[in-house]
């Protein structure tokens, strides 16, 4: 259950499942209606048979809310992205997928997460200050279309 700010619900229930074949047409069009080239079909199809890289689909009822994607090292794990539906935006869904992945760090006994974010994405970036990661490094012109740097942040769980 999804609670907003004044504690109510704003979705009943939220499953989380490792990504299927049938999801990926469906995280295609999620990516394309915002215009985003983070996964593409080759990307997705592999992680189902990676033991490195895993995504996994949250399902509201019958529709994909959003997704993410992670890597496995023996000591750490590298967030490869979170995306929300953008209908979906900002009722705590990312919120509710990253406390997913900590629990799923805790139960792997991996104590550290990275990731890399543009430094434009605002509200990617308040999303994990709000979960305590850390900037530690810029790699200058990281991202292509258009060219921007990127933020690495970790988080020591
Ligand atoms: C970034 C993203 C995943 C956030 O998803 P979300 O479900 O809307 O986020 P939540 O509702 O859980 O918000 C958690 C916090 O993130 C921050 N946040 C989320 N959206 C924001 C926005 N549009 N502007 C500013 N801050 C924002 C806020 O601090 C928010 O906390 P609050 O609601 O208490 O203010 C979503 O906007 C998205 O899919 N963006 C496109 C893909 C992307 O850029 N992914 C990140 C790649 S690393």
């Amino acid at each position: 259950m999804i609670q907003n700010k004044r504690n109510n619900v704003v979705l009943d229930y939220i499953s989380i499942y490792e990504l299927d074949k049938k999801d990926i047409d469906k995280i295609i069009l999620i990516e394309k209606e915002q215009n985003l080239k983070i996964s593409t079909k080759n990307i997705l199809t592999d992680s189902i048979k990676s033991n490195s890289d895993k995504y996994y689909v949250a399902y509201s009822s019958k529709d994909i809310v959003g997704y993410f994607g992670i890597s496995f090292s023996p000591d750490f794990i590298d967030i490869l992205t979170i995306v929300i539906k953008e209908e979906f935006k900002r009722k705590h869904i990312a919120t509710f997928l990253l406390k997913k992945i900590l629990s799923i760090a805790k139960e792997k006994n991996i104590a550290k997460i990275f990731l890399e974010v543009r430094e434009s994405n605002l509200p990617a970036r308040n999303l994990y200050n709000k979960f305590g990661f850390k900037q530690i490094n810029i790699r200058k012109s990281y991202y292509s279309n258009p060219i921007e740097d990127a933020i690495v942040l970790v988080k020591e769980c």
